[in-house]
């Protein structure tokens, strides 16, 4: 059977040259006009003005194209990839809808884009009236009592967070003395991984096997007097709601800590469930998920935390206040962490996720975390009927919120296909592959998808097709599978130059260097 019988697909193949191989000596696609003689005059000769030593001898080895030769070298490159524009995209645990264009052309505006961050804030009254009412909404979805717009992602929240609880801490005289955080193993890593950065030692409790996520007793054995907080993803990346968090934010409430949540994953619950109202102290939401904002690989992401209201006064600054007449960047907060990034925070983001919405509207926004959780509902149900499919915590959970961890331990002990290679064939079938799972695997060979609200019926019918046609595949023809892709731009990568202390090299000189020494 040919490839093309087996998929029926082509992805477009260019075998692009790099750059540098393009073009010839001397090609230009933009001349610039000389300096005007009465510029030169008043300014002078300004490489003069640099140091001898940091000149440059030669001219840099940039390569040489004309105008065309660039735009076809980008185009044909950007027909080799896949995104939300091009095609499905159901990548797990990062809620990949789709950006709307309209909220990119407002970003666009001149009205924004030409302004800048040191400008007085009398000039920017309309950039800054929008952050303050984004930071109105975001309170309202999450029952929180102020929100800070600076963080540039979701680890960068989850950092900020835990520097407040630093603060916290450290105003009652006690930061020395609690300086553990708890959270769990199926929260999303950076729970565990900025707390550390930011100077704690980190306690990561386990699911139990009936219910997905830990027991209240392990809580309690972990819980002292020197528990800063608990940081946890809630929904987790399994799309199982941990409904003992009440309990354990009680449980450390009673033990003197903070609760920060991580709600990056709202998108099933926005407007249905407030993280506040259930007590959390902080928490944080991504923009780049939940608000349709484009992602972090595609632009540039964009978080932002939200606090109760004792915690306000240790937020970044600045903050966007309104006097009744102007708004105005405020300062003046002493207690404040300082600034955790540059200016204003991602400003074209804040100004997507408002436009995106106030588009929406709270109905809007209501039924989008519907039809989200009513695709992947449909799309697990598909995938259990593919042989070797199996869903960890079923029997507790047979229906779950945004996405959902599927096991393909099952088609690996009967094929020998595991799930990278089902992520390599799914590319054959034009498809992006999915989500497997943030270390540490503790389920095993998983796959998991996250269908947003803006992926069709048909959408989804074909995904569990193809699964069903590589699950067959496997059963049948295990080599097919394990070799693939066999029809994708890039084939098999060797994945040990990364891996294996012994090949990898951080740098180019180090490159140069190990593979001189492997060939002597
Ligand atoms: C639940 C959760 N928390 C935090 C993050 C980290 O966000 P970022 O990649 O913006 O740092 C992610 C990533 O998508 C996530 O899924």
């Amino acid at each position: 059977m040919t490839m093309e019988k087996t998929t029926g697909y082509h992805s477009v193949s260019w075998s692009e040259p790099i750059i540098y191989q393009l073009g010839g000596e001397g090609r230009r696609g933009f001349r610039a006009p000389q300096t005007e003689e009465e510029i030169k005059g008043s300014v002078g000769d300004v490489l003069s003005q640099l140091p001898e030593k940091m000149r440059r001898r030669n001219p840099p080895n940039l390569p040489e194209l004309s105008e065309p030769e660039v735009v076809r070298h980008f185009i044909r490159l950007s027909q080799e990839t896949y995104g939300v524009d091009s095609g499905i995209h159901i990548h797990g645990t990062c809620t990949m809808k789709y950006s709307p264009k309209m909220n990119d052309a407002i970003a666009r505006s001149p009205k924004l884009a030409d302004t800048h961050p040191l400008q007085d804030a009398e000039t920017v009254q309309g950039t800054l009236a929008i952050m303050y009412q984004l930071r109105k909404w975001l309170c309202e979805l999450s029952g929180m009592d102020e929100f800070s717009l600076q963080p540039r992602g979701g680890a960068h929240a989850v950092f900020t967070n835990a520097r407040i609880i630093r603060a916290y801490h450290n105003l009652k005289g006690q930061s020395e003395q609690r300086n553990e955080i708890i959270t769990t193993v199926l929260s999303h890593p950076c729970n565990g991984g900025s707390p550390a950065a930011a100077g704690f030692k980190v306690i990561t409790l386990y699911p139990d096997e009936e219910t997905g996520y830990p027991e209240i007793e392990a809580l309690k054995a972990a819980v002292s007097k020197r528990t800063a907080g608990l940081m946890v993803t809630d929904p987790y990346d399994t799309g199982v709601f941990d409904s003992n968090i009440d309990e354990y934010i009680k449980i450390i409430h009673e033990a003197g800590g903070l609760v920060a949540i991580d709600q990056a994953n709202a998108n099933s619950i926005l407007t249905k469930l407030r993280i506040g109202d259930l007590g959390a102290d902080l928490c944080h939401f991504n923009l780049h998920k939940s608000f349709s904002t484009p992602h972090a690989s595609t632009g540039p992401g964009s978080a932002a935390i939200g606090v109760k209201q004792e915690l306000t006064k240790f937020l970044p600054v600045p903050i966007v206040q309104f006097d009744g007449k102007k708004y105005y960047l405020d300062y003046d907060r002493p207690n404040t962490i300082g600034k955790v990034g540059e200016f204003y925070g991602v400003v074209p983001n804040m100004l997507r996720a408002y436009a995106w919405i106030l588009s929406m509207g709270a109905e809007g926004l209501r039924e989008a975390s519907e039809v989200a959780v009513i695709n992947n509902n449909y799309l697990i149900k598909k995938l259990l009927e593919v042989r070797g499919v199996t869903l960890p915590w079923y029997k507790a959970h047979p229906l779950r919120l945004q996405e959902a961890r599927f096991s393909l331990q099952k088609m690996k002990e009967e094929t020998g296909v595991g799930v990278e290679d089902v992520n390599h064939r799914i590319v054959d079938y034009g498809l992006q592959d999915m989500e497997t799972s943030h270390e540490p695997w503790i389920i095993p060979e998983p796959l998991t998808p996250e269908p947003p609200e803006t992926v069709t019926k048909e959408d989804l019918d074909r995904i569990a097709q193809v699964m069903h046609d590589i699950s067959r595949e496997a059963y049948s023809d295990p080599e097919l599978v394990k070799t693939a892709p066999h029809n994708a731009i890039i084939s098999k990568i060797d994945k040990s130059p990364a891996s294996d202390p012994t090949k990898w090299a951080m740098t180019w000189r180090a490159y140069i260097k190990k593979n001189r020494s492997e060939r002597q």
